[in-house]
């Protein structure tokens, strides 16, 4: 397994460009299964999720070809294939799982293995199970699969119990081809959800009311290919933001999608961190001091939790006492024992952690569990004095392409080094 190595002390400077985001790219390659034409995805990042989600299409019957960011996937022949997700996927990637609406609507029928939890959390699918039947799905639970089949959905009016962003774009896809019309209400707002209504439009769907709390969706019977170029990730970018802010360096990033991070912006701004928006992209420049911060994750607009982790780090660097509360997954403070092995004060209380900072960081080797944790302990390196070497990075690779290059191309001293058993 590949390591990264990072000397920490560099301050970044340069200009860094926003790759395309991952959480829609995924759910893209999902709407494709929507039509039997094809589409080109562009922009898409050439990451290991990505690539899982292919090898999941190819499974189910689609052609692939994948270079220089123009992912083109060709539906035509999915009808004739088992339309199933296999375990061995599923549980590598539980985005797999939205597939089921797609699959369920296009051709009535799906096997989708149960995903199991992950290392953030339980992660159930019961939104997304009561979601299909209120389409009039048949729902079958066998042998740890999910097996549903359908002459027609038909569409119907859901709320939600609880908001998941999942759950949302698997029902948002199941209802563009169900008969009549279907309101989906307590639903996520996240950009990603916006995404995916563009795409689903652009594909001949009628969905209204994407970004707000209720969704409409009327029926139609049959979606088109399309050409179209992912949306910047926000949270690679507000990653980026804090590598450039903690390391007191000043970098532009390109194509920061600025008006889709308000809630992190505004507690990067109340950290002291001087973020200048520009026509090329957000220029940042790290102070001389950090202020420490509050927050609580929420669903979009509230502060996500997939910079939770990102942002403790930062915290550790704060002059002052920070809370941070993680308030959507269970179990997502798993890089809290690490960076405490690197010298950050984190001590946890349930589903808040307080951090005292400023404490300096040395470097020492760290695991990473789990992709955003893997994240926050690339920065902490950037920080720390001396080596970080970090393991099982292929959880970083998850959602983040090449970061060592990347980062290397704005100063940093980071390399990857392979074929180690670590
Ligand atoms: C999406 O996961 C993202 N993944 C996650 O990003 C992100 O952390 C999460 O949304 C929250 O923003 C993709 O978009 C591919 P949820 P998703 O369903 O859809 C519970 C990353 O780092 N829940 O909104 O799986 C669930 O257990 C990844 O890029 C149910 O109880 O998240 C969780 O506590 C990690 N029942 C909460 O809702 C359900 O049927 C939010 O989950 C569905 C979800």
């Amino acid at each position: 397994m590949d390591k990264i190595l990072i000397e920490g002390g560099a301050a970044l400077r340069g200009e860094i460009q926003v790759n395309g985001a991952k959480n829609a790219a995924l759910l893209i390659q999902c709407a494709s299964l929507l039509s039997h034409h094809p589409s080109t995805i562009r922009r898409c990042p050439p990451l290991t999720d990505v690539r899982t989600m292919n090898r999941l299409l190819a499974h189910l019957g689609c052609e692939i070809a994948f270079d220089d960011g123009a992912l083109r996937v060709d539906p035509g022949q999915v009808a004739q294939h088992d339309l199933e997700a296999p375990y061995d996927l599923v549980k590598t990637m539980r985005a797999s799982v939205t597939v089921m609406g797609p699959l369920l609507s296009r051709h009535g029928r799906a096997r989708i293995s149960l995903p199991g939890g992950c290392a953030i959390g339980a992660r159930p699918i019961d939104q997304h199970l009561r979601g299909l039947e209120a389409l009039g799905a048949k729902v079958e639970l066998n042998h740890g699969y999910v097996e549903l089949s359908a002459n027609r959905l038909v569409g119907n009016r859901f709320i939600f119990d609880k908001v998941t962003v999942g759950g949302t774009q698997n029902l948002m896809m199941a209802a563009t081809l169900a008969r009549g019309t279907t309101v989906l209400e307590n639903v996520a707002r996240e950009p990603e959800v916006r995404e995916l209504a563009i795409v689903l439009n652009k594909m001949g769907a009628k969905i209204s009311g994407a970004g707000t709390s209720t969704i409409e969706i009327e029926g139609v019977d049959e979606l088109f290919g399309i050409d179209h170029a992912v949306m910047p990730d926000r949270i690679e970018a507000g990653t980026l933001i804090i590598a450039a802010a903690i390391t007191k360096g000043d970098v532009l990033i390109r194509d920061a999608p600025v008006d889709d991070m308000h809630a992190v912006l505004s507690k990067l701004e109340d950290a002291g961190i001087l973020l200048e928006p520009t026509a090329a992209g957000l220029r940042v420049k790290g102070p001389e001091s950090l202020r420490p911060i509050d927050l609580e994750t929420r669903p979009h607009p509230g502060f996500p939790t997939d910079m939770q982790a990102q942002m403790m780090l930062l915290a550790t660097q704060a002059e002052g006492q920070s809370i941070i509360t993680e308030s959507i997954f269970e179990n997502r403070f798993m890089h809290v024992p690490e960076l405490n092995r690197l010298g950050a004060d984190i001590i946890v209380n349930g589903s808040s952690a307080i951090v005292r900072g400023p404490t300096p960081l040395s470097g020492t080797s760290v695991m990473c569990t789990d992709l955003r944790a893997s994240a926050s302990l690339v920065l902490a390196g950037l920080v720390a004095s001396g080596r970080t070497e970090l393991r099982r990075v292929y959880h970083l690779d998850r959602g983040y392409a090449s970061i060592e290059t990347r980062l290397k191309s704005i100063g940093a001293n980071i390399q990857r080094i392979g074929g180690d058993h670590g």
